[in-house]
């Protein structure tokens, strides 16, 4: 059954998150609320140990001597088959510090602004133009020709308009695959990202054997990686950075118009950086993080023992603060939390503000627009919507 609901009859910001919510995890949404009414650490047969308390998840995501993301139930069940043993996301201890360290000069704020500004204009010009035009412009599918554009620059690929659909089809196929409580895949679902993850780093190997610093894979040689680390690293950077902004984007542009907000942030002199911090607060586009304890602990007073899994549940941690409040500022405990803590904090946090902000300025760019119509996409693992309609408001 399609549920695509025009504005005619106008609903609040929390009414389309919580659809956005229910129709990504009919149950386990439901569920999430239920244990963090329990409390802030809730023990629960065959998920984990549930924390959804900001400061509490800040401590266990800080502390890498106690949880890791390498033991039984963390990430690394899901990403070592898929991608081998060494790829940031599911790396640890002296290892994972001096890969990051090598890679911290990567997304520096020049660096990203060129590569938006390079692939991200000729999508982008579109958006504008087409709205202007007074086209329905269907946000999502802008939000994936986007994510296909900075693909293809990840893996070294010339940017072709006429690649960037496919090339987001064929990442969003991996990130599909996982579902939220269950931490490995089935054979079947291996070998399938094996091969789709295969075909696309296999661009970045050619270019990081060409080197130099046009190409992402080339940087990532400059930097000093082996040609293994660098077909690794493109590949976190496919899995963890293209299904969080297809989500979030057509989010962020979803409640800026639920809180008629669209126009004020069309003003020059405003700055949207605090609109979208706390636009990313109530979606999280990673709305939970998974560790495995390696040494007996206790976390907010529970204890937890060698192998128990630890569900952090960043989006219920967020929740905690409150209704959309662009002037309200974060406490510590919860600043960018969306975005991790400690040793993993993400790494494509300034790729990833860039792009938002680059999409949000060439929507508005086009003059007073507005959401027509919209739809939740059902079960899918990063919440989201299936479509957003944005359209000129005088062309309505
Ligand atoms: C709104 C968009 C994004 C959100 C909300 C997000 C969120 C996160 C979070 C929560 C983590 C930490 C996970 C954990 O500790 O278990 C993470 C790690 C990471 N992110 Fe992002 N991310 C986003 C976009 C991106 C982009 C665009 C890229 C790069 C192209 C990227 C690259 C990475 C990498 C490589 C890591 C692993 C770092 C490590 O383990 O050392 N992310 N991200």
């Amino acid at each position: 059954m399609t549920t695509t609901t025009t504005t005619a009859a106008p609903a609040t910001w929390e009414h389309w998150e919580h659809r956005v919510q229910t129709a990504a995890h009919p149950v386990a949404y439901r569920l999430l609320r239920a244990i963090a009414a329990r409390g802030p650490v809730v023990r629960v047969p065959r998920v984990g140990v549930v924390v959804s308390d900001a400061a509490l998840a800040r401590e266990v995501l800080c502390d890498t001597g106690h949880f890791t993301k390498t033991g039984p139930g963390s990430p690394s069940d899901l990403w070592t088959p898929v991608l081998g043993p060494s790829v940031l996301l599911n790396m640890e201890g002296p290892d994972h510090a001096a890969l990051r360290r090598r890679l911290s000069g990567l997304f520096t704020p020049g660096y990203v602004t060129a590569l938006c500004t390079r692939v991200l204009a000729q999508p982008l010009d579109a958006l504008t133009r087409r709205l202007r035009a007074g086209e329905q412009v269907d946000l999502v599918r802008v939000a994936q020709i986007c994510a296909g554009a900075a693909i293809c620059a990840i893996v070294g690929m010339p940017a072709e308009p006429g690649r960037f659909g496919g090339a987001h089809a064929e990442a969003s196929e991996v990130t599909k695959s996982v579902r939220l409580w269950r931490s490995g895949m089935t054979g079947r679902q291996v070998a399938r990202a094996r091969e789709v993850l295969g075909r696309l780093t296999a661009s970045a190997v050619t270019a990081y054997r060409q080197g130099g610093d046009e190409t992402l894979p080339g940087r990532l040689r400059e930097l000093g990686l082996t040609e293994q680390e660098a077909r690794g690293a493109v590949g976190a950077f496919l899995l963890t950075g293209t299904e969080t902004l297809v989500s979030f984007i057509p989010r962020l542009i979803a409640l800026c118009h639920d809180t008629g907000r669209l126009d004020r942030l069309a003003d020059p002199a405003a700055d949207p950086d605090p609109v979208i911090e706390e636009a990313l607060r109530i979606t999280v586009p990673s709305p939970v993080m998974l560790r495995s304890v390696a040494r007996a602990a206790r976390i907010g007073g529970v204890p937890v023992a060698p192998g128990d899994r630890v569900v952090v549940a960043t989006l219920l941690c967020a929740q905690a603060h409150g209704p959309f409040d662009p002037e309200r500022p974060h406490p510590p405990e919860l600043r960018r939390l969306w975005f991790g803590a400690g040793p993993h904090f993400c790494l494509g946090m300034p790729l990833a503000m860039a792009q938002i902000r680059a999409v949000l300025a060439a929507a508005l760019a086009a003059g007073p627009v507005a959401v027509t119509a919209r739809r939740p996409a059902r079960h899918v693992l990063i919440p989201g919507y299936a479509r957003l309609n944005l359209e000129l408001r005088s062309a309505s």
